[in-house]
């Protein structure tokens, strides 16, 4: 998918290996690592990160916080805490879209003209993989159209067959 400067794609792998400007971190509230994801992108970066992220104070639903990516190949990590499913009627598709507004927000303001995001919330958190795809090609699209220049690539990185399947059939149709 293209708009302006900007290629909108799913890639297959893992994120911490990827040369990005920057990443997404599917985190938790309190910005101090746990597993999936975010324990990768913490072992990764090394053990700087965690300082950073102390002094963040935490972060809420919805919201994004950026911090350096230490280690890893990509310059900047921006943190974001996606809702936990509670069966969809509770705000979560309204908040996984801030997620991915507020992200694409950070990686403008940091000039990072490459960023990586993973299938935020779907994992430990449960969300629906087709519906949070659905969600985050949506929000991507609107956002880009809205600032056509701002990136040269966006990629939806998938960790598993399913993953890629789910995203590629909501590239396909938004
Ligand atoms: N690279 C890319 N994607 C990954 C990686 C990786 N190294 N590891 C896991 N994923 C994928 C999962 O397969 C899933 O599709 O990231 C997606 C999000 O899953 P989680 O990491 O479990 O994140 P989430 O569902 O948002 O739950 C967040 O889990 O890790 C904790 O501290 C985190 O409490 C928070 C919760």
């Amino acid at each position: 998918m293209q708009f302006g400067t900007t290629t909108i794609e799913s890639v297959a792998g893992n994120i911490v290996t990827m040369e990005f400007d920057a990443i997404v971190n599917a985190a938790n509230s309190s910005l101090l690592g746990g597993g999936g994801v975010d324990g990768a992108i913490h072992r990764a970066a090394g053990p700087d990160l965690v300082h950073e992220c102390r002094l963040l104070g935490g972060c809420k639903t919805g919201q994004a916080k950026v911090t350096r990516g230490y280690r890893l190949p990509a310059k900047w990590i921006i943190h974001t805490v996606g809702p936990v499913w509670r069966g969809g009627t509770n705000g979560e598709p309204e908040q996984l879209a801030d997620c991915y507004r507020n992200s694409l927000a950070c990686a403008v303001e940091k000039r990072a003209r490459s960023v990586g995001i993973p299938a935020i919330s779907t994992g430990i958190y449960g969300y629906p993989l087709d519906a949070a795809a659905n969600t985050a090609v949506e929000t991507i699209s609107a956002y880009v159209k809205d600032n056509p220049d701002a990136f040269d690539r966006i990629a939806l990185v998938c960790f598993d067959d399913n993953a890629t399947r789910a995203f590629d059939a909501a590239l396909e149709v938004n």
